[in-house]
C-alpha cells in the first residue's frame, strides 16, 4: 500500500491545485502572502472606501479569527444563530482566486468566483470581514478612524502549532513541511503576513487607545466568553438583553461552532482547507514545543515584547 495515492479530500480541488502557475507565495508591500492575495487587491484595499458600520475582524492567521466573526454575527443577530446570513461571509478581504494565472475558476464555489472586495460591494450595513493585512496595508480610512475593527491576539506558541498544522497540508512554503524549519521561519518576518510580532505589535503601539479598535485576546475569550461577548456587543452599540448574550455565549462555543462550521463547510463547498475550529484549546504548545525550543522561544518573546505593554497567557 506504500505507493497509494493520498485520498483527495470530498470537500474539492486543495488550494495548491488551484494556484495554476503563480508562485506559492508572493510578496507585496516586503511581506510574504500565500499565492491567493494579489497585487490588484493589495492595492483596492489600500484605498477602500469603508463604511463607518464595517466591522473587520482583524487578526494575525489562526489566532481565533472565525470565532471573533461568528461572534459579530451572533450579537447582529440578537444570538439568533438561524438569522445569519451564511451567504454574507466573507473570505479575507485580500483573497483573489481568479488572478490572472491561476486555474481557470469554472470549477470554484461562486463566492471564489470574484476577488473578495468585489463580492461584498453590494452587501447592505453593517458588512462584516476579516482580514489578514498588516497594518501599514489596511485602508488609509480604518486607520483614520473609520469602521470598527475587532483585533484578536493569541499567545505566539498555541498560535505557532495551529498555523503549522493549517499549512502543511496547503503547500506554500517547504519550510513548513518540518515543525522545527517553520518555526524557525515563524520567529522571522519570512513568514506569511510577517511575524507574529512585527504584525501584532504594529497594530497594537499604532491603535490600542483608538475608539475604533477593540483588542481582544483568545485566552480571556476562552476563560469567560460572556465577558468577551459583552465587550464585543458594546463596543458594536448593541444592547443585548441577557437571555440574548445567553444565546450568543451558547452558539458561540467550541463544540457548538464545530458542528456548525462542519454543515455550513459543505454546503458552500469550501475547498481544500482543514476544518477551521481544530483542537481550540489554550496551552497546545506544550504538546510541540522541545525544552530547547520553548527556552529559545521564551527568549525571543522577552526582547519582542520588552515595553510594549502588551501580556499573553500560555496556559
Ligand atoms: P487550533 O488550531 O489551536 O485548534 P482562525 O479562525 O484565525 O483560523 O483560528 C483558528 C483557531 O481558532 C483554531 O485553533 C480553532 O480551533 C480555534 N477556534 C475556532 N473557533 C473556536 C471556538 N469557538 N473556541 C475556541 N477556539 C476556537
Amino acid at each position: 500500500m506504500a505507493d497509494e495515492k493520498p485520498k483527495k479530500k470530498a470537500s474539492g480541488p486543495s488550494l495548491a491545485d488551484l494556484k495554476g502557475d503563480l508562485p506559492s507565495e508572493v510578496v507585496h508591500d516586503g511581506v510574504p502572502f500565500p499565492w491567493m492575495v494579489s497585487e490588484r487587491a493589495v492595492k483596492a484595499l489600500k484605498d477602500y472606501d469603508v463604511r463607518d458600520d464595517d466591522i473587520w475582524v482583524t487578526t494575525y492567521p489562526k489566532a481565533g479569527t472565525h470565532w471573533a466573526v461568528e461572534i459579530v454575527n451572533l450579537v447582529l443577530a440578537d444570538g439568533h444563530e438561524e438569522n445569519i446570513d451564511r451567504t454574507k461571509q466573507a473570505k479575507p478581504m485580500e483573497f483573489d482566486f481568479t488572478q490572472p494565472g491561476a486555474k481557470p475558476p469554472d470549477h470554484l464555489p461562486p463566492d471564489m468566483r470574484i476577488p473578495t472586495y468585489e463580492q461584498v460591494k453590494d452587501w447592505p450595513s453593517p458588512r462584516v470581514f476579516m482580514t489578514h493585512l498588516p497594518e501599514h496595508m489596511m485602508p488609509k480610512q480604518i486607520c483614520e478612524g473609520k469602521g470598527k475593527i475587532v483585533f484578536v491576539l493569541r499567545n505566539p506558541k498555541d498560535l505557532a502549532v495551529s498555523m503549522w498544522h493549517f499549512l502543511l497540508p496547503n503547500k506554500f512554503n517547504p519550510k513548513h513541511e518540518q515543525w522545527n524549519t517553520f518555526l524557525e521561519q515563524y520567529c522571522t518576518d519570512e513568514m506569511v503576513c510577517g511575524s507574529y510580532f512585527t504584525y501584532n505589535l504594529n497594530f497594537w503601539n499604532k491603535h490600542r487607545l483608538d475608539e475604533n479598535f477593540l483588542f481582544l485576546k483568545y485566552e480571556d475569550m476562552k476563560r469567560d466568553l460572556r465577558t468577551a461577548v459583552v465587550q464585543v456587543a458594546d463596543f458594536l452599540g448593541r444592547s443585548l438583553s441577557d437571555e440574548a448574550v445567553d444565546r450568543v455565549v451558547d452558539k458561540a462555543t467550541l463544540d457548538s461552532m464545530k458542528q456548525r462550521f462542519n454543515t455550513v463547510e459543505s454546503k458552500s463547498g469550501k475547498i481544500g482547507a482543514p476544518s477551521i475550529i481544530r483542537k481550540g484549546i489554550v496551552g497546545d504548545w506544550k504538546t510541540q514545543f522541545t525544552v530547547a525550543q520553548n527556552e529559545a522561544f521564551n527568549k525571543l518573546y522577552r526582547e519582542k515584547m520588552e515595553g510594549s505593554g502588551l501580556h499573553m497567557d500560555f496556559e
